[in-house]
């Protein structure tokens, strides 16, 4: 698998700010996504059609931030995956600690929405952290839970400045693993281009917020990446 570099936007930016954002990235001429390292956008809701075809030109992928845990029909205000049937949406990240605190998502909310996700192909990005793991993995049956990709995303670590240590992240990996399975594990909270690298050496990937929203910072976050130790060890372990 490819290490993924996942940036999610949050509730920032205007289009005309996205779209600015990503012709400042394709000028870069980074050549990515190569065999190694695959970029993927979570822009807000409103953007995720707009910005749909710009980021397949890239062949970047498209997630989204969130989604409905109920189907298409009567929920006035949410987005079920109907709705995002055309729009080449290939990941959701549900259970973000910010939508368990600020919007009181619960483990059985969150597992609904793996579930709604997963009946149309659309892969689940499963925010996990200390506090949350054992109760969102006992919400989730197994047999959803190992097809689920898992961020572990410390509070301590998101939008502070302050990424976890590598040895927490070890070892909540292997927490996760008995629990979900071998499934891809992602790390997000505070990662910047400053300890990309090093995150990049014990995960699958990255879930990059505030070092996403400029796209000079998150340039220079993907040219480290690319350059990194992590991947360069994967790609002799996997192509050859
Ligand atoms: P941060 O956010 O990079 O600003 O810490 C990460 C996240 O919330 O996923």
């Amino acid at each position: 698998m490819q290490k993924l570099v996942i940036a999610n936007w949050k509730a920032n930016k205007s289009l005309a700010q996205a779209e600015d954002w990503l012709a400042t990235v394709k000028n870069a001429d980074l050549n990515l996504p190569n065999e190694a390292v695959m970029p993927i956008l979570a822009p807000a809701m409103p953007q995720v059609g707009a910005l749909s075809s710009t980021i397949n030109d890239l062949g970047w992928r498209l997630a989204v931030q969130d989604l409905s845990p109920f189907p298409a029909g009567s929920y006035t205000g949410a987005t079920s995956v109907a709705n995002l049937h055309d729009l080449g949406v290939q990941y959701a990240i549900v259970g973000h600690s910010e939508r368990r605190q600020y919007f009181s998502e619960t483990a059985q909310d969150v597992a609904r929405k793996v579930e709604q996700a997963l009946e149309v192909g659309i892969i689940p990005i499963v925010c996990v952290s200390e506090e949350t793991l054992n109760a969102q993995a006992s919400a989730l049956d197994e047999s959803l839970a190992k097809r689920c990709i898992v961020a572990y995303e410390p509070l301590s670590a998101i939008g502070t400045g302050h990424d976890a240590p590598m040895s927490d992240i070890k070892a909540f990996r292997s927490q996760a693993e008995r629990l979900f399975g071998q499934v891809p594990f992602v790390y997000g909270g505070s990662v910047d281009p400053s300890n990309v690298a090093e995150h990049l050496l014990v995960t699958d990937g990255v879930l990059v917020g505030t070092a996403s929203l400029e796209s000079s910072e998150f340039i220079h976050l993907l040219k480290t990446a690319l350059g990194s130790p992590g991947v360069a060890a994967w790609k002799i372990q996997t192509l050859f």
